[in-house]
């Protein structure tokens, strides 16, 4: 079974994915970070955001593996995240290991910003995952303080609204709903809340399918 996870930043999509992997006994990819290591090695290495070919080789050289997780989630990574995930050729770069990651036995689930329209056009269920851009900025401020990093609302949502707009306008693999995509709007509800609808979905459209 794969399950594609998409939406907007801090929509909650991580956190869902990660329960439905527990729940269904799944594997688990979050696709932000390789675009996080993509332009972490890019600010490590002293290269301008716009230098596309060594954006390309950075890709290109991204060994999953070796990922440190609390580092490539650093506020300073994301802007750069989203700045090289709008070049073509990096996303290319980065679409076989997804999609491998995708047939992985029993399954897995992946979220992300293409997983249903790109990655994995085929998955079994689809579900976009929504929220108010200020309930997403308080979300995501509570999680960077939880980390220990300084927080300030304004920019988060600032920050926010302007990687939506790239993430949405660019033309390689936009951010969009797959038009079988089941929309799960969280603005209301809390983490269990949310854990429940989404087992809700997947479970209907488990159950539909075996019905046909
Ligand atoms: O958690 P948050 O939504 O803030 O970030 P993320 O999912 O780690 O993604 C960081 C950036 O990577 C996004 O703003 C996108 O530009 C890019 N991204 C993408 O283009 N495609 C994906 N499948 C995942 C992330």
């Amino acid at each position: 079974m794969i399950i594609a996870i998409d939406g907007p930043a801090a929509s909650g999509k991580g956190t869902i994915a990660k329960y439905v992997a527990q729940v269904y006994g799944l594997h688990h990819l979050d696709t932000g970070l390789l675009y996080r290591a993509v332009g972490k090695a890019m600010l490590d290495a002293g290269h301008l955001l716009d230098d596309t070919a060594r954006a390309i080789e950075a890709a290109i050289a991204l060994d999953p593996k070796q990922f440190d997780e609390n580092a490539l989630k650093l506020q300073s990574v994301t802007e750069a995240a989203s700045v090289v995930a709008a070049i073509p050729e990096v996303r290319q770069a980065l679409m076989s290991y997804q999609r491998q990651f995708a047939m992985k036995t029993p399954g897995a689930v992946l979220d992300g910003r293409d997983i249903g329209t790109v990655i994995a056009p085929g998955a079994d269920v689809k579900l976009f995952v929504v929220a108010t851009p200020e309930v997403r900025a308080k979300r995501r401020v509570l999680e960077l303080k939880a980390r220990g990093e300084e927080a300030d609302e304004k920019e988060v949502l600032a920050d926010l609204l302007r990687r939506d707009e790239r993430d949405s306008r660019r033309t390689a693999a936009p951010l969009k709903a797959a038009p079988d995509a089941h929309l799960l709007d969280t603005t209301h509800l809390g983490i269990d809340a949310a854990f429940r609808a989404a087992v809700a979905i997947i479970e209907a459209a488990r159950t539909g399918r075996k019905r046909r």
